[in-house]
């Protein structure tokens, strides 16, 4: 099926934005003449990485409109919170909040509290919210993340409470102003949206179908990032496999990378995430050959059991997915690898449990990230049936870590000894006298170092082994 093409939000309008900004960041100037200091905003970010790049931009839109931040609802005038729906918890975590806030708003009136992000796309939460929760004065969801200056004007200049979560289209927004977390490695969109349907999963339902951006402007940002002295990028999208196909002339992902590389100056670039059924074989190619890309991918899983995989409409078996990582081995020997799993998917037998434990012996990842089904409103597998008792779930659910930590212990173990090559990211927050950084399988490494190489790239003897960590000296 030919996909609708992708186009760009206009000139036109981000300037209308910037107007918005403009009058925000005069009545910021009033309030500091008057209080003698800014406005705090307190950006509250749930779930993936995604929404901690949402959240970069909101506190760009912020920052140009005289906000200052802090880290506590209590010292804020301006509360956000970025959620995430891929699980009831992170859900739970954001009412719980909503609740706390109630409490800080009748103390202080003047508080504005923001919810945006996935959670806000689904018409059942803003239900709730407009009815429980009266405190919050602005929602908005993802797809409006580009007009929060004007949506915030509605509360600021004119009292409303206000609630926008209308569907844009097949559009993206290029130009959002960015505050970017650290200045080393740097996230960067390629694509929104998700086109997959697993049948687990929100996503779709929530951040819409797959748009990419234009391969110029993301060589464009990536120049700046550059130009700013950055030395790492992660490229962002649900599935960045499927890249470009809803652009004109249809570029693709290893065509991207390929110009990253050649166009641009950035020392390490990574991805995430790809889904196991479009990971091309040339997209292995171009990253065996590329020593800008980084010998590391996250390829999620989800079930080693076939049977699971199609219940899950993943599109490929386990057989695909082991023949997958065998090519992948064999292009990149030593490439570190992880995966995301779910326990306790509905139907969920021992026997294929058991495939999802044999398929981690052969497949061994560095790194897993498991997951207990959440069954999600409007999915088709939250009316499947065959629910899985809880207490075989936490069974399961422990013995997978089990697995997987001694493989990932015993990845690392093979490290000790062996020089490697770290970016360092600045000081260890645990041990302030070393300091801490990651190699190019992304192993973090906690090491001493005579002079200050925050920002550079140090090579690191391994002197300990902990599961999650590498130990080092300079
Ligand atoms: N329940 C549990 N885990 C889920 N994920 C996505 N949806 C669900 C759900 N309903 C997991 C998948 C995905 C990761 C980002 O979150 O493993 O890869
Ligand atoms: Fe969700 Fe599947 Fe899309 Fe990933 S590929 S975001 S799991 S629907």
């Amino acid at each position: 099926m030919q996909k609708s093409k992708t186009t760009v939000i206009s000139a036109a309008e981000n300037e209308r934005q910037a107007r918005f900004m403009d009058t925000a960041a005069a009545q910021s100037a009033a309030f500091s003449a008057e209080n003698g200091r800014p406005p705090r905003a307190f950006v509250r970010t749930f779930g993936c990485q995604m929404n901690e790049h949402d959240s970069e931009k909101i506190s760009g839109m912020l920052s140009c409109m005289g906000y200052s931040f802090c880290d506590s609802f209590e010292d804020a005038d301006l509360v956000v919170l970025n959620t995430c729906c891929v699980r009831e918890n992170a859900e739970e975590k954001v009412f719980g909040h909503l609740g706390a806030l109630k409490a800080l708003k009748r103390a202080r009136p003047g508080l504005i509290t923001v919810v945006c992000g996935c959670m806000t796309e689904q018409p059942h939460v803003v239900d709730d919210i407009k009815s429980k929760y009266r405190n919050v004065d602005l929602v908005f969801g993802t797809h409006n993340l580009h007009r929060f200056p004007e949506l915030l004007a509605g509360v600021l200049s004119e009292g409303k409470r206000v609630y926008e979560i209308s569907r844009t289209g097949n559009e993206v927004a290029e130009g959002v102003p960015l505050l970017r977390e650290g200045r080393i490695h740097a996230w960067v969109t390629i694509m929104y949206g998700c086109d997959n349907y697993c049948t687990y999963c929100i996503v779709p339902y929530v951040r819409g179908r797959e748009r990419s951006r234009r391969p110029d402007d993301i060589i464009a940002e990536i120049r700046q990032l550059d130009d700013e002295g950055f030395s790492e990028i992660t490229l962002l999208g649900q599935n960045v496999n499927s890249y470009g196909k809803d652009l004109e002339g249809s570029p693709d992902f290893a065509s991207l990378l390929t110009r990253i590389c050649s166009e641009t100056k950035i020392r390490r670039i990574r991805f995430m995430t790809s889904h196991p059924k479009d990971l091309s074989p040339r997209l292995i190619d171009v990253m065996a050959s590329n020593p800008k890309i980084c010998s590391q991918l996250h390829l999620p899983v989800q079930s080693g059991s076939t049977r699971l995989l199609k219940r899950m409409n993943r599109k490929y078996t386990r057989e695909d997915y082991l023949a997958t990582i065998k090519l992948v081995k064999e292009k990149m020997p030593g490439i570190a690898l992880s995966t995301d799993i779910i326990v306790g998917f509905p139907g969920e037998t021992e026997e294929d449990f058991e495939d999802t434990l044999t398929l981690l012996e052969e497949v061994r990842c560095d790194q897993a990230f498991t997951f207990i089904y959440s069954p999600r409103t409007g999915t088709p597998a939250a009316a499947y049936d065959g629910r899985v008792p809880d207490d075989v779930i936490k069974n399961r659910f422990e013995r997978l870590l089990a697995v997987q930590n001694r493989i990932s212990r015993e990845i690392n173990d093979t490290f000790l000894g062996r020089t490697v090559n770290v970016l360092c990211e600045g000081p260890s927050k645990t041990d302030p006298s070393k300091f801490t950084g990651r190699t190019e399988g992304n192993k973090i490494v906690n090491f001493t170092c005579a002079d200050n190489p925050c920002g550079k790239f140090v090579d690191v003897e391994i002197t300990g082994i902990q599961t999650w960590s590498l130990e080092g000296r300079a």
